[in-house]
């Protein structure tokens, strides 16, 4: 089932250009029985077929030794969170993924404690086996692997990360039964379609998925510092956000003007400062969150400012504290998705009081 979808489409081939690879392990094949089989009847009693511990064992053992490490092994469950994007981009950072796939009405519990590293279900009903749920993740995942869509779109520059649908999209004929296209994206005006994607963005989200605009953060990148901060900054804030707004706040003008930011923007400073003594006096919250950056080299990562002291001068800002995190300002793009993707996490969750933990 496996083999035969994934040798359609983008993924099919992006499998035949070497990109990805996808290696099926038949769980039969391990059966410690003369029939072949790999189920029994459960203790206990009732309804149903368990599959067997050993047989999981074995081939799980035979997948992890085809990686070069300890690859993250992925039982497909609706006993589980279900998957979303965010989920994905951390899944799509690995070398190696083993994607475990039950069948029946489980696997014998004791080797899922010992083989399993994450749970993932693809929606709240109950599919026959994990084989679907396999396909899906292999899918959303694939999508983040350079190459595989076949052109320069990466597939994180969707809205998606932001908690945000998509906003719509039109071709042409300029005028199809009557309905024009809207006149900005004819406009030219860069900025201006931006805006309007990203408000039409929130709209759709309101009216279809209002569960994920409690999620949803506008973020602000205000950067300040050595030229290559700046660099850093705009990379971060690329995978952190697809509407973000970047702010160059050695600039003098920008300083002085008064700035607040509402409940529903996360602040992201970066800065070389370890000290935190030239924030941006004038850039204020009201209940916002902020995350502070300090993008020093891989050699300076002692802050001189104490956590305590720098939630505390937040808090005064009308700001809560969603992290404070130390990175190497020549960090690679895997290093910069990584924190993307924990500050992102880190943003949505309710404000603690405090910082969670440092990196
Ligand atoms: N196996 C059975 N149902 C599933 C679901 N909803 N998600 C992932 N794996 C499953």
């Amino acid at each position: 089932m496996i083999q035969d979808a994934v040798q359609n489409s983008v993924i099919g081939r992006a499998i035949r250009n070497g990109i990805i690879s996808v290696d099926t392990v038949c769980i039969r094949d391990y059966s410690v029985n003369k029939h072949g089989r790999v189920d029994d009847y459960p203790y206990g009693g009732g309804a149903g077929m368990v599959m067997e511990a050993e047989p999981v064992y074995q081939a799980v053992q035979h997948a992890v030794k085809q990686t070069a490490g300890h690859p993250r092994v992925i039982y497909l469950t609706p006993q589980a969170e279900v998957l979303d994007q965010t989920k994905v981009e951390s899944l799509a950072l690995e070398e190696d993924l083993i994607l475990l796939c039950g069948h029946y009405e489980g696997i014998d519990e004791r080797v899922l404690q010992e083989v399993v590293t994450d749970y993932v279900s693809i929606g709240d009903y109950v599919l026959t086996g994990g084989e679907l749920g396999a396909l899906v993740l292999i899918d959303a995942v694939s999508r983040f692997v350079p190459g595989v869509l076949g052109n320069d779109t990466s597939a994180d520059f969707e809205s998606m990360q932001d908690n945000l649908l998509e906003y719509p999209h039109y071709t042409r004929p300029e005028v199809w039964h009557e309905k024009a296209v809207p006149p900005v994206l004819l406009s030219g005006d860069h900025k201006k379609v931006e805006e309007w994607r990203y408000q039409e963005a929130v709209r759709r989200t309101e009216e279809r998925r209002p569960d994920l605009l409690l999620k949803a953060r506008r973020i602000v990148c205000a950067w300040y510092g050595a030229e290559e901060v700046g660099v850093f900054a705009e990379a971060l804030l690329s995978r952190v956000s697809r509407y973000g707004e970047l702010l160059n706040y050695n600039r003098n003008a920008l300083r002085k003007k008064r700035r607040e930011l509402s409940d529903r923007d996360l602040l992201l400073l970066v800065t070389d400062d370890a000290a935190g003594e030239s924030v941006p006096e004038k850039l204020l919250g009201s209940h916002s969150s902020v995350a502070v950056v300090i993008a020093g080299s891989a050699d300076c990562q002692d802050s001189e400012t104490t956590t305590e002291q720098m939630t505390a001068y937040w808090e005064k800002k009308g700001f809560s504290a969603a992290g404070i995190y130390h990175a190497d300002v020549n960090a690679d793009a895997i290093k910069i998705t990584e924190l993307a993707l924990e500050i992102r996490m880190n943003a949505v969750k309710q404000p603690s009081g405090g910082f969670p933990g440092e990196t």
